[in-house]
């Protein structure tokens, strides 16, 4: 199954037993798992094993770490994101892009300025692929450019309609009532995921939707609209905390059987054949 568990959590005490509940399930799966940012983890050790446990839990599967945008913009050198990187012996680099989150969030520092000169930097210096991410509010066709332009290996839209941080905000801090407006901002997962596939013919990458995605026929839309992979966060998480491992397991061969389905019904032999189906807009 192209589907991949996107990054939640990491950096607290009990993020080490949900991260090695998910990589657990991943290890059975045989599907990729990214963490949680692991800024925390740049700053002490105190949690490093917190994180350390996806990779001991899921030994097989390919790894993703994960760092901010804004901390990109703050580094001169790749050495502190090579340790984050080794202590999970990561296959992959997620760098987040999420200028709502950090804007709403009384803590965020929404300084990016520098941004693309330090994820070019990272591009050249790490031996891992590296992908950029939003957080639920999309990325546009413009953006995506620029970062393929540098040399990003990959983008994950993670659009709006799923998970929202100005959601999150707004439940945090019940007086922002001007935040209201922003619950909904930014560009939904199908809109995003068809500006960034129109580079597709430019630029050799990989796509990943995910923002909202729930069901077998969210997946396939995305494979039938360019995606070359998923990735679901909140749904998946909410599953493994309501319903433990064996719900998890449960919701994830339900994905499977119904995406199989899917594809007998359009006569598509593999995941790939998805993207040749046509998808007609009612
Ligand atoms: C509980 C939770 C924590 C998250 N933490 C991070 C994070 O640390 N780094 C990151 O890049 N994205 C983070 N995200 C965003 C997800 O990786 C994903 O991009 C977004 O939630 C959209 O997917 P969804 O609609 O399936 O939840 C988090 C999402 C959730 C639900």
């Amino acid at each position: 199954m192209p589907l991949l568990i996107s990054s939640m959590t990491g950096g607290y005490a009990d993020a080490e037993r949900i991260n090695r509940e998910l990589a657990e399930v991943c290890e059975t799966f045989k599907i990729p798992m990214g963490v949680g940012s692991q800024r925390q983890a740049m700053e002490n050790s105190t949690y490093h094993a917190s994180f350390k446990a996806v990779r001991m839990s899921a030994p097989s599967v390919p790894i993703l770490s994960n760092i901010g945008a804004a901390e990109v913009a703050q580094l001169h050198s790749s050495d502190r994101i090579e340790k984050i990187i080794d202590l999970i012996e990561a296959d992959a680099l997620y760098i987040h892009i999420n200028p709502l989150q950090e804007l709403l969030q009384p803590e965020g520092s929404p300084n990016f300025r520098g941004v693309l000169v330090g994820i070019e930097r990272l591009v050249k210096s790490l031996s891992i692929p590296v992908f950029v991410k939003e957080v639920g509010a999309g990325i546009s066709k413009q953006v995506a450019k620029r970062l393929l332009d540098v040399g990003v290996n990959g983008i994950d839209v993670a659009g709006a309609g799923g998970t929202s941080w100005a959601g999150v905000e707004i439940l945090r801090n019940k007086e922002q009532n001007s935040v209201l407006q922003f619950w909904e901002w930014g560009i939904p997962t199908v809109e995003s995921l068809l500006q960034v596939a129109s580079l597709k013919p430019q630029f050799d990458f990989t796509l990943i939707s995910s923002g909202g995605i729930h069901s077998a026929n969210d997946i396939a839309l995305s494979i039938a609209f360019g995606a070359d992979c998923i990735a679901m966060a909140r749904p998946l998480l909410q599953t493994l905390i309501q319903s433990g491992q064996l719900g998890l397991e449960k919701k994830l061969n339900s994905l499977s059987l119904d995406l199989r389905r899917i594809m007998f019904l359009i006569g598509a032999p593999d995941c790939k054949s998805i993207r040749s189906a046509e998808v007609v807009k009612k």
